[in-house]
C-alpha cells in the first residue's frame, strides 16, 4: 500500500478507476458549494461527490469550470434521486446541463425508490452508460439482496454500492459479499458516523501524529475503500487530505473492532 493517499484508486468492473479519496458536497449550498469545491480543486482532490438532491450541481460545476484542473482529472460523481424513478435519463441531463460537463463519471440510483431495488430504473441506467452520458453505474443505499435482483434482472451488477460507513460501522460480511461481487464499497458519512472522541481514534492520532478524522480516512485506505468526506471550512478540507501515512495491520485491526462503539 503506497503512502500516498491521492495515488490510490479502486479499479471499477467497467473500466476505469475511482480515486478513494473524494470530496464529499451534501449539505454545501450556493457560495459554499462553489468556495468549497474550489478549496478542494486548489488542494488537489480530484473526485467530487455531488447529487440532483443536494441542489448545489450548478455550484460544483462553476468551481471545476474556474478551477483550471482539466476535466478529464477530475472524477464527477451525480446520483438520482429515488423520487426521480421514470424519469431517469431527464433527470441525468438535467443534471449535466447544471454540472455543465458532457458525462459524469459516476451516476448513482441515491436510495432504492420506494425501497425496492426497481431493475427498471436500473435498465435505464444501462443505457445512459450505454449511450456514454455516464462512464460507470452504481447505486447507494443498497442491500446485498437488492443488488442481487438487478443483476438477475438485467445480467449487469452496479460497479459501486455508496453506503453509511466507519470504523464503528465496519461490517466484514458486507465488504466482503461487495468484494465477490466486484462492487466497489463506497462510504459516505464517514466522520459523522465516527466518534471523533473515543480513547482508541486518541491514542492513535497521538502515535501518529495526527487527528482523529485522519485517522478514520486513512483506515478507509487501508481497507480499499473510496471515502468521501465533506467540509465547508478550507483547513478541514487540508486536514482531509492530507492522507500520507500507514496504519500498521494491527491498528486496523484494532478500529476494525470499534462497531457498536459510535455516537
Ligand atoms: N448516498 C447518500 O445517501 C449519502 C448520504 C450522506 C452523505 N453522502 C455523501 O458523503 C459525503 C460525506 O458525508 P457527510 O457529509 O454526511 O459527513 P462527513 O463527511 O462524515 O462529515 C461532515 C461533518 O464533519 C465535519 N468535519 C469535516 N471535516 C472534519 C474534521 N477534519 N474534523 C472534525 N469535523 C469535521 C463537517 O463540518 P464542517 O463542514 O463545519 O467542517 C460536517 O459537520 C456527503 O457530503 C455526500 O457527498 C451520501
Amino acid at each position: 500500500m503506497t503512502k500516498d493517499a491521492h495515488a490510490l484508486t479502486a479499479p471499477l468492473p467497467g473500466g476505469g478507476h475511482i480515486p478513494l479519496l473524494g470530496f464529499g458536497t451534501w449539505q454545501l449550498e450556493g457560495t459554499e458549494a462553489y468556495e468549497g469545491t474550489r478549496a478542494a480543486l486548489e488542494i488537489g482532490y480530484r473526485h467530487i461527490d455531488t447529487a440532483t438532491g443536494y441542489s448545489n450541481e450548478d455550484r460544483v460545476g462553476g468551481a471545476l469550470a474556474d478551477s483550471g484542473v482539466e476535466r478529464s482529472q477530475v472524477f464527477v460523481t451525480t446520483k438520482c434521486p429515488p423520487e426521480r424513478a421514470g424519469y431517469e435519463l431527464k433527470t441525468l441531463e438535467e443534471s449535466l446541463a447544471a454540472l455543465g460537463v458532457d458525462f459524469v463519471d459516476l451516476w448513482l440510483v441515491h436510495w432504492p425508490p420506494n425501497g425496492q431495488a426497481r431493475p427498471a430504473t436500473w435498465r435505464q441506467f444501462i443505457s445512459a452508460r450505454d449511450a456514454g452520458k455516464v462512464r460507470s453505474i452504481g447505486v447507494s443505499n443498497y442491500s446485498i439482496a437488492q443488488i442481487n435482483e438487478l443483476v438477475e434482472a438485467t445480467g449487469q451488477c452496479p460497479s459501486v454500492n455508496q453506503i453509511p460507513w466507519s470504523p464503528f460501522l465496519y461490517d466484514a460480511a458486507i465488504a466482503a459479499a461487495l468484494s465477490e461481487r466486484s462492487v466497489v464499497l463506497e462510504g459516505y458519512s464517514p466522520l459523522r458516523r465516527s466518534n471523533l472522541g473515543h480513547p482508541l481514534l486518541g491514542e492513535l492520532a497521538r502515535a501518529y501524529g495526527k487527528t482523529p478524522s485522519q485517522i478514520v480516512l486513512r483506515w478507509h485506505l487501508e481497507h480499499g475503500f473510496v471515502v468521501i468526506p465533506k467540509s465547508s471550512r478550507r483547513e478541514r478540507i487540508q486536514e482531509n487530505f492530507e492522507l500520507g501515512f500507514e496504519l500498521t495491520p494491527e491498528d486496523v485491526a484494532r478500529l476494525d473492532k470499534l462497531k457498536g462503539g459510535g455516537r
